[in-house]
Formats: structure tokens, C-alpha cells, sequence
């Protein structure tokens, strides 16, 4: 995906720090960039409107408009209803949660460090936590209803107080596996709540205080099926618990592996949502969070209609919490493969999860060894002409080396007028065509907060908009090649 900004000039971040991210390549001051309209050199074929209306609940008339990634200018007006920390979790629910846990766990690198179940005195479902650095997979499924509602399980209690038997099975029955949750650590979850029903959001579950009342929990709609949970906690600087540490009637799991899983990933950088449209799907999230347009791309932007997709991306006030959402354009040679979501997943949903790597080589190699032993698999490399081609676009942040290993691993390089982005996207990893998981690593735009503290700018490097064209021109470049390699034989035929 995309992006660039609308508006007048880039406002600076506040002092907070978003998640460190160490830098390990050797990287130069990045030149200016040809503006990606340069590349455009097809006309339009999409049936987007770029300007849409849209009333409030005033019922006043309001514009929305996509004004693509060469006219928009990134404006940071600080404008958050709440005050909002970072991702907390992402939580999926699925109908077994042993098995797509341990799934995740070994595919992904992430330990399962927390339970709540049968074990823990929980007999309305099973919930396993998957940690590594600031990131946080929950998978839940449901045990039988049932045995739940005997007496003997009176005393039994959900350690997620939003879980109800019903909407969990009839969420999967309809999405397949499906996130139903992101999460985010919020300074307070019931003024978040709160502002966030004054502003319009449709709400889900009301702010409610967890298991020993160290913190607050609460949910609103996002898209579809999917809610936004509000999650803060009360301090508690005893609890040495990880598991209580992440929710309250969580318990800590053991390390049971007998080599130690960690291939690299430490945080959650986005989570991307498919909706059938963008701007009254835009436009409610914006005004429930008060969260600004970070970036934007539409189908014109990349000189290809093959992308099939209009996107912006909303971003939190220190843009550590990113939340882009896309739509399906029509009218395109090769069908949408955001409409090929939507009706497989039923309607809006999840599309993937962007985890940032502080080693994106590491990663891949992990992740590679178990694509077919477990693991997940990619999405096919580039051509070799992707990689020929990087030398120019890339080749004062990576090295020849560098290169070659992006080349190996089958690594998609893009870049933005800030920073460079690493990025490669697995198949989509359940039964059906809908959510995958990228893996990122973002390169420059370290600055430093007050306290001199190092921390890198959120959505450096962008989103990948450029990969689009990139790739399309590639492909066809190598199809010449192959081309070219064919004519002697088909002579001597
Ligand atoms: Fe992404």
C-alpha cells in the first residue's frame, strides 16, 4: 500500500517515543524521490469517485476526498479524542485455540507465554497468548456452552469479559479464521469509550473492570465484525506475572520448547482493514478516534490499474498506532483481490497484520526453514529483474549485499521521502484467501525525544505503494527477457 499526505507541511511528532527500533543498516541522508505520479503514465481505468459526501449526525454535509499520494502533504494535527499508548494485542478467535496458537508459535517465532483455561479455572474458553518484544497475539476459542452453564463451573469466569459463546461460533462459522480484535493500551479505557460513543462509534461492550479490578476493558465497532478494544491498566508494580501483566486471569506459561523461539519480531505496526467502501468506513473511525489521515493511495497513483484498491492509512497523535483500511476498485482487468476478501471473508474484516522485524534477514530465514514444516508459506519473489533495478533505487541505503540477501529472501524494497521500507507478505495463512501477515523492517527517520532517547518515526519508509508499479515493471521487463530467450529456440525448431 501507500502513502504521502495532503494539507500544508509536516507538523513534528511530539516527544513521546513510539517503540525503539534498532537500525542496522548503515544508512545515508535519502535524496528526494521522483514523485510516484512520474510513473503514471496510463489514464485512470477505475470507477472511484474521488470525492465523496457523507453526512453527520448533525446531518450536516461533509466532503471526503482522495486526493492520491502526490497531492497529499502530511499534516499531524494532533487530534486524538483519548489518550492513546500503543497496540496492546491483536486477538483471533478461531474454533481451536490449542492448535492455532502453537500454529502462530512456531510459524511466527512467538513464544505462548500466558494461558486462561479449563487449567486456570476458566471454563468458558480457551485463550493462549503468543508474545515477542511488544507484540501480542491472543487466540480464544470456545469450549462447550454446555459444560460452561453446569453448576460445577458456576465459579468458573471469562478472563475477557467481551467473549459470549454465540457471536464467538457464529464468527467463525462466517469469517473462517479471523482477527475479532485489535487492541489498544489506552490511558483510560472508559473515557475512550466514552468519547468514542459521543463522537458516533456504534459500541460493543461497555468499559468493565477485569477479573481483580487492576484494569478496564472495553470495545467498540471498527469494520464489520471486528471491534477496537480499549484496554488500560491500573499501575501495579509488584506483579511480576507475565500473564497477569498482559490481562488479569492470565497465568503464566512455562517455556516448554527446548530451543529458545524468537526469529525477530517485536511489534505490531499495522493492522489493515478491507471495507466494501472507504469513505463512510474512513470517516467513522476518523471521528470516534479522532485519529488523522497519515497516508493515502488510490488505484491511479501506482500507473497500473492491475492494484485493484483505494487505501488510507489513519494514524494515532505520535503515529505509533496505525490503522489503514482499503477498498475494492471495479473496473479493472483482473479482479480486486480486496473484493476477492470480502466475499470470501464475508464482508469487511482483518486483511493482514504488518509485524515489524529488528532483523528482517533473520526473520525470513526462520520463517523460510518452517514454511513447509508448519510454518507459513510467501507470496512468489519478484523476478531477478526486481532485484537489478534496486541497485538504483535503493543503493545508497543498502549495500550490494544487502541486496542479495533481499534477492534471496524474496524482500520487497520500498521508500518514501523519510525512510526505507523491507517488506515481504505470506500467503494468506488459513483456509481461505483472506489474512496474511507481513513482515517489515523500517530503515532512517530516527530522531530523538527529550530525554535524548533514540526512537524512529512511525510509517517510515511508508507502506509499499511504490512495490506496485515496481513489481508490475519488473514482471514485464523479465517476460521481454524470457522472451528474447525463447525467439533463437522457436528459430531452431
Ligand atoms: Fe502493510
Amino acid at each position: 500500500m501507500i502513502y504521502d499526505s495532503r494539507g500544508n507541511k509536516s507538523v513534528p511528532l511530539g516527544s513521546e517515543v513510539t517503540s525503539p527500533v534498532p537500525v542496522l543498516f548503515h544508512y545515508r541522508t535519502q535524496k528526494t524521490l521522483p514523485s510516484s505520479s512520474s510513473l503514471s503514465s496510463n489514464p485512470p481505468n477505475s470507477h472511484f469517485s474521488p470525492t465523496r459526501r457523507r453526512q453527520n449526525r448533525m446531518g450536516i454535509e461533509e466532503g471526503f476526498k482522495l486526493v492520491g499520494y502526490s497531492n497529499f502533504v502530511r499534516v499531524n494535527p494532533r487530534s486524538d479524542r483519548f489518550a492513546v499508548k500503543r497496540f496492546h494485542h491483536v486477538e483471533f478467535w478461531c474454533t481451536d485455540a490449542t492448535n492455532t496458537a502453537r500454529r502462530f508459535s512456531w510459524g511466527l517465532g512467538l513464544p505462548i507465554v500466558a494461558k486462561s483455561d479449563l487449567s486456570t479455572g476458566n471454563a468458558a474458553h480457551a485463550s493462549y497468548l503468543l508474545r515477542s518484544g511488544d507484540l501480542c497475539f491472543l487466540f480464544t476459542a470456545p469450549y462447550s456452552p454446555s459444560i460452561a452453564a453446569m453448576e460445577e463451573y458456576s465459579s468458573s469466569r471469562s478472563s475477557v469479559p467481551s467473549f459470549d459463546h454465540d457471536a464467538c461460533r457464529s464468527f467463525s462459522a462466517k469469517h473462517g479464521l479471523a482477527v475479532r480484535a485489535v487492541a489498544i493500551e489506552v490511558e483510560d479505557a472508559e473515557a475512550a469509550f466514552n468519547a468514542s460513543v459521543a463522537h458516533g462509534a456504534r459500541p460493543s461492550t461497555s468499559p468493565t473492570l477485569l477479573l481483580d479490578n487492576r484494569a478496564v476493558l472495553a470495545e467498540v465497532e471498527l469494520y464489520g465484525d471486528v471491534v477496537l478494544r480499549y484496554i488500560s491498566h491500573k499501575p501495579n508494580p509488584d506483579d511480576s506475572d507475565p500473564g497477569a501483566r498482559f490481562l488479569p486471569g492470565f497465568q503464566a506459561v512455562e517455556e516448554s520448547s527446548s530451543f529458545p523461539l524468537d526469529y525477530g519480531i517485536r511489534r505490531l505496526d499495522h493492522a489493515v482493514g478491507n471495507v466494501p467502501e472507504l469513505a463512510p468506513a474512513v470517516a467513522y473511525v476518523k471521528e470516534l478516534t479522532g485519529f488523522h489521515e497519515f497516508a493515502e493511495f488510490t488505484a491511479e497513483d501506482v500507473g497500473t490499474s492491475e492494484s485493484g484498491l483505494n487505501s488510507v492509512v489513519l494514524a494515532s497523535n505520535e503515529e505509533n498506532v496505525l490503522l489503514p483500511m482499503n477498498e475494492p476498485v471495479f473496473g479493472t482487468k483482473r479482479k480486486s483481490q480486496i473484493q476477492t476478501y470480502l466475499e470470501h471473508n464475508e464482508g469487511a474484516g482483518v486483511q493482514h497484520l504488518a509485524l515489524v522485524s529488528e532483523d528482517i534477514f533473520r526473520t525470513l530465514r526462520e520463517m523460510r526453514k518452517r514454511s513447509g514444516v508448519g510454518g507459513f508459506e510467501f507470496m512468489p519473489s519478484p523476478p531477478p529483474t526486481y532485484y537489478k533495478n534496486l541497485k538504483s533505487r535503493a543503493g545508497d541505503v543498502l549495500s550490494d549485499e544487502q541486496i542479495k540477501e533481499c534477492e534471496e529472501l524474496g524482500i520487497l524494497v520500498d521508500r518514501d521521502d523519510q525512510g526505507t521500507l523491507l517488506q515481504i507478505f505470506t500467503k494468506p495463512v488459513g483456509d481461505r484467501p483472506t489474512i496474511f501477515i507481513e513482515i517489515i523492517q523500517r530503515v532512517g527517520c530516527m530522531m530523538k525525544d527529550e530525554s535524548g532517547k533514540e526512537y524512529q518515526k512511525g510509517g517510515c519508509g511508508g507502506f509499499g505503494k511504490g512495490n506496485f508499479s515496481e513489481l508490475f515493471k519488473s514482471i514485464e521487463e523479465y517476460e521481454k527477457t524470457l522472451e528474447a530467450r525463447a525467439l533463437p529456440g522457436a528459430a531452431s525448431a
